[in-house]
């Protein structure tokens, strides 16, 4: 090639380069016309990210606090990068949006495209139609019954952690992670609840659940920033062939969910009590497409054990630290859950509290519900518009449109919580597990697509906060209050947090 041909080339490379970038920012500039078009209030945009340009420095649960903070009016409108979204923040439009008129809204916004299986088909990402089969048919996994009976290995874990908080932090003197130490907990607990496996990563055993939990949970930059684009820029997602689960993670659900298969179908048993059959069942049941291939219905089943191990892992471990946070900085709501515990036990003579006396312990369920309240792990419920809708007089939202429930609007709301940066149980302490109080309280979201593992998540922490706080008092170790972990989507004590075990 001479010289001249190649500084033609260089020149047009040039001009294209030119022409795409001013060709992005008149689109984007002309998207961040959006909400000023339509008349309603919004967050000012910039260049490329549009409000988005927090991310990795601060976490989403952070900026949907802020974004309350600064528009308190029912609605304001933002950008995904280019993408208009409306986050709503009254528990009217969050009723309307959830349940009332939740044939508009079938679907969550977030994404990761074919190329991820396992993140694109799971329950929690899935589209109609496949969702509402699906969700029929995995609910049955949730009855009184089936949980009456993990509730027992729930307490054995429990027992477990009560130990090695003994071997390790009492004895051992060791700072305690305590995201760490409760996804250890809800991993081996969820291993049985999945695959029918005991396995014990807290009595140090090596356990083949951890492998996938530990790779799961660990919020490093890169995996915050694949699953932020994942939930909030999806097309980019898709484009670059982002993964919901790790690679690893999802090579060890692939090759445990095989084994367990085939060790049954060679042995001839089964397991009524666990996930594995449940989808055995789910494949010859979902009313698939005739040209997709057994690959899709091996997806869809390895899907669903991915999301169950996230949600089980994720929320509960969160949850259980805020709230030993909390309890160690409250002396007295600790000696009264402490005294409420005790009473149970001796009235009814047990060594460890079955199902039915922890639904019974009221305050231990405000002291839960009120964490939930103060700091839920999910701070926003999406959904993206499938119908042109009218909000209000004023607003219509456009087929397309992601719509956000800023549940810490409603939940951080003066006129509903008084002192809503407070940690009071009392203001929770009448309500039961089913009750979203006229929608003002929302951990496990509402409608159709609310959480599939709420009660099964409730019951996990019951059983670990009841034996904890029979057993040991705690004190804070850690300044109060605590940050978030900025790469985490869901609300996560950064450090994992820590308070100090001190036994009774
Ligand atoms: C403290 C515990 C938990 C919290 C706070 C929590 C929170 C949530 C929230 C806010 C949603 C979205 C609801 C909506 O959009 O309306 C959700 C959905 C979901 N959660 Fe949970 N969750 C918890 C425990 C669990 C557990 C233990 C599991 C699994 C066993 C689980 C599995 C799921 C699944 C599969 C979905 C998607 C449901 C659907 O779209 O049909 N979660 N969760």
């Amino acid at each position: 090639m001479d010289v001249n041909m190649f500084y033609l080339i260089i020149q047009w490379l040039l001009y294209i380069t030119v022409i795409s970038v001013a060709l992005f920012y008149w689109f984007m500039h002309r998207s961040f016309q959006y909400w000023k078009d339509r008349g309603i209030v919004y967050e000012k945009p910039s260049f490329p990210l549009g409000n988005l340009g927090f991310i990795m420095r601060k976490s989403f649960w952070q900026f949907c606090f802020e974004l309350k903070n600064k528009y308190p009016g029912d609605y304001v409108g933002s950008f995904l990068a280019w993408k208009p979204a409306l986050f709503v923040n009254t528990p009217e439009l969050a009723r309307r949006v959830l349940v009332k008129d939740q044939d508009s809204f079938q679907d969550r916004y977030l994404y990761s495209g074919y190329s991820d299986p396992l993140g694109s088909l799971n329950l929690f990402t899935v589209k109609n139609p496949v969702w509402s089969d699906m969700r029929h048919e995995l609910s049955p996994m949730f009855t009184s019954l089936r949980l009456k009976k993990i509730t027992e290995l729930m307490n054995i874990n429990s027992t477990e952690l009560v130990r090695k908080i003994e071997r390790d932090h009492v004895k051992g003197n060791k700072c305690v992670n305590l995201k760490e130490l409760f996804s250890m907990y809800t991993s081996d607990t969820v291993a049985f609840s999945v695959f029918g496996i005991r396995v014990s990563v807290l009595n140090d055993h090596l356990s083949p659940l951890w492998a996938i939990t530990s790779h799961m949970v660990k919020w490093t930059f890169w995996r915050g920033l694949e699953f932020t684009m994942i939930f909030f820029m999806p097309a980019v997602a898709a484009l670059l062939k982002l993964k919901f689960f790790s690679v690893g993670a999802s090579d060890y659900i692939k090759e445990i969910f095989w084994n367990v298969v085939n060790e049954r179908k060679s042995k001839g048993t089964s397991n009524d009590r666990d996930l594995v059959n449940h989808l055995l069942k789910l494949k010859d049941n979902l009313k698939l497409p005739a040209d997709a291939g057994s690959e899709l219905a091996d997806n869809l089943m390895l899907a669903q054990v991915a999301v169950f191990i996230l949600g089980s892992v994720e929320t509960s471990s969160s949850t259980l630290s805020y709230c030993l946070h909390e309890l160690a900085y409250h002396p007295e709501e600790q000696e009264k859950l402490f005294k409420e515990i005790d009473e149970a036990l001796q009235t009814t003579g047990k060594d460890i509290l079955e199902y039915d006396d922890l639904m019974n312990l009221s305050y231990l369920s405000a002291c839960l519900r009120e964490t939930l309240r103060k700091y839920p792990p999910v701070a926003y419920l999406d959904r993206i518009c499938n119908k042109r809708y009218k909000l209000t007089d004023d607003v219509v939202i456009e087929k397309g449109i992601p719509v956000f429930v800023n549940v810490l609007a409603i939940h951080y709301d003066e006129n509903i919580f008084p002192e809503p940066e407070k940690w009071r149980p009392e203001r929770l302490n009448a309500t039961s597990d089913s009750d979203n109080l006229q929608f003002t309280f929302l951990p496990f979201g509402e409608g159709p697509r609310f959480c599939i593992g709420k009660r099964y998540g409730m019951m996990q922490m019951r059983t670990a906060l009841a034996q904890l706080i029979h057993k040991y008092r705690l004190e804070p170790a850690a300044p109060y209050p605590v940050d978030s972990d900025p790469y985490s989507v869901i609300l996560a004590p950064a450090d994992g947090g820590t308070v100090k075990f001190v036994p009774r």
